[in-house]
């Protein structure tokens, strides 16, 4: 398997820029995801890769050679289309087989490489079965098989189980996740569902409108977002943000929230953001707030089982906490919403580039 490289490409459609100076290098054998909303320019990354659009500028590298002149057949990437689709009439084997029968090859090679392939992925006993008879987890193997038997040096993934309903998503992208550990292989996966960016990938590029904003393991941008962007796309329920200015010391002052507070090492002084992730916010008695405490009061509970989603109105604003358990709280009760300094991220309030994050 291959390690693949877009070095400053660009590439518009008329004058519509789709992607923009993309630098981007996914690691052999690495699980890589490009996360962004519609239209950020995820597709057209994994066209250019393909060689199925050339890019206005920059280069495209596959392995150790530059690949930018030759067509798709030659790159031999992998694509696994959205849902996966197999072809219903036909059996699981026969699905694995068709790449291989199309390309005309001697009927004694594809069932070698067929049976090679079924026992690569466990699937040998399901090869007789038609597509409607495998469940969620199985039919995913058989796509990835029919990919698989052409030998090609990385596999891309356009939002590939975007389509299936929640429960058989979650299932899917463990075994996703698994097969990759076993096949070592490379894997370029776009997604705009977050969760699923953060659970499946060794890293994620987070795109905005035709360029990379981040770059990081999954620990990396949740704990570390570089801009306000990144941090209103990670997590959910999503970050706290509170605006407000920066003055001298690091003393945080919110404008719609009471809040004031003193950040270690941020330096600067003007607008800014204050952002806290629900689960780094504690609800303490009303009265306690010391550093970075807010009097506030409950709003609405949320209990979801194994923790609550408790919304809490201070000032102006309802900010969202997650409690561990099922605190219970009354509908209007006063409370103090207590901060930890060392949790709080902040914001350039015009650029949205992190000033400074204790974390
Ligand atoms: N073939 C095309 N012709 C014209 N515009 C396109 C074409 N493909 C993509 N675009 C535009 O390029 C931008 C990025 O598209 P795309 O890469 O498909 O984004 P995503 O996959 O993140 O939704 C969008 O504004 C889209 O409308
Ligand atoms: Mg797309």
């Amino acid at each position: 398997m291959a390690r693949l490289e877009l070095r400053n490409a660009s590439k518009s459609y008329g004058k519509t820029v789709a992607v923009k100076d993309i630098d981007l290098v996914v690691e052999d054998n690495e699980f890589f995801c490009i996360f962004g909303p519609p239209s950020s320019g995820k597709t057209t990354i994994l066209r250019l890769l393909l060689g199925l659009v050339a890019p206005d500028e920059g280069e495209i590298v596959i392995g150790d050679a530059a690949v930018s002149d030759q067509g798709p057949k030659e790159r031999n990437l992998a694509m696994v289309f959205q849902n996966l689709a197999l072809f219903p009439h036909m059996t699981a084997g026969q699905n694995l087989a068709f790449p291989l029968v199309e390309r005309k090859l001697e009927k004694a090679a594809v069932m070698a490489r067929v049976a090679e392939v079924a026992e690569t992925l466990h699937i040998t006993p399901l090869l007789d079965k038609p597509p409607a008879h495998l469940s969620g987890g199985e039919r995913q193997r058989v796509a990835i098989g029919r990919a698989l038997v052409r030998d090609p040096a990385a596999f891309l993934m356009d939002e590939p189980i975007a389509a299936l309903d929640a429960r058989l998503r979650e299932e899917m992208r463990v075994e996703l996740k698994r097969l990759q550990r076993e096949l070592h292989h490379t894997i370029v996966y776009v997604t705009h569902d977050q969760e699923e960016a953060m659970s499946i990938a060794d890293r994620i590029a987070v795109m905005e409108a035709g360029e990379i904003r981040q770059v990081g393991t999954p620990a990396e941008i949740y704990n570390l977002p570089n801009s306000r962007y990144v941090a209103e796309l990670i997590g959910s329920p999503p970050m706290n943000f509170v605006d407000g200015t920066l003055g001298e010391g690091g003393r945080f002052q919110g404008r719609e929230v009471p809040l004031s507070i003193t950040l270690e090492g941020a330096d600067g002084v003007g607008p800014a953001a204050l952002a806290v992730r629900p689960e780094d916010l504690e609800i303490a008695a009303a009265g306690s707030a010391a550093n970075g405490g807010v009097e506030a009061s409950i709003y609405e509970v949320e209990p979801l089982g194994a923790f609550t989603i408790v919304d809490v109105s201070a000032g102006e604003r309802i900010l969202k906490v997650q409690a561990p358990g099922q605190p219970q709280f009354t509908l209007g009760e006063r409370v103090s919403l207590v901060l930890d300094p060392a949790r709080c991220h902040l914001f350039h309030g015009e650029t949205g580039d992190l000033i400074s994050s204790a974390r």
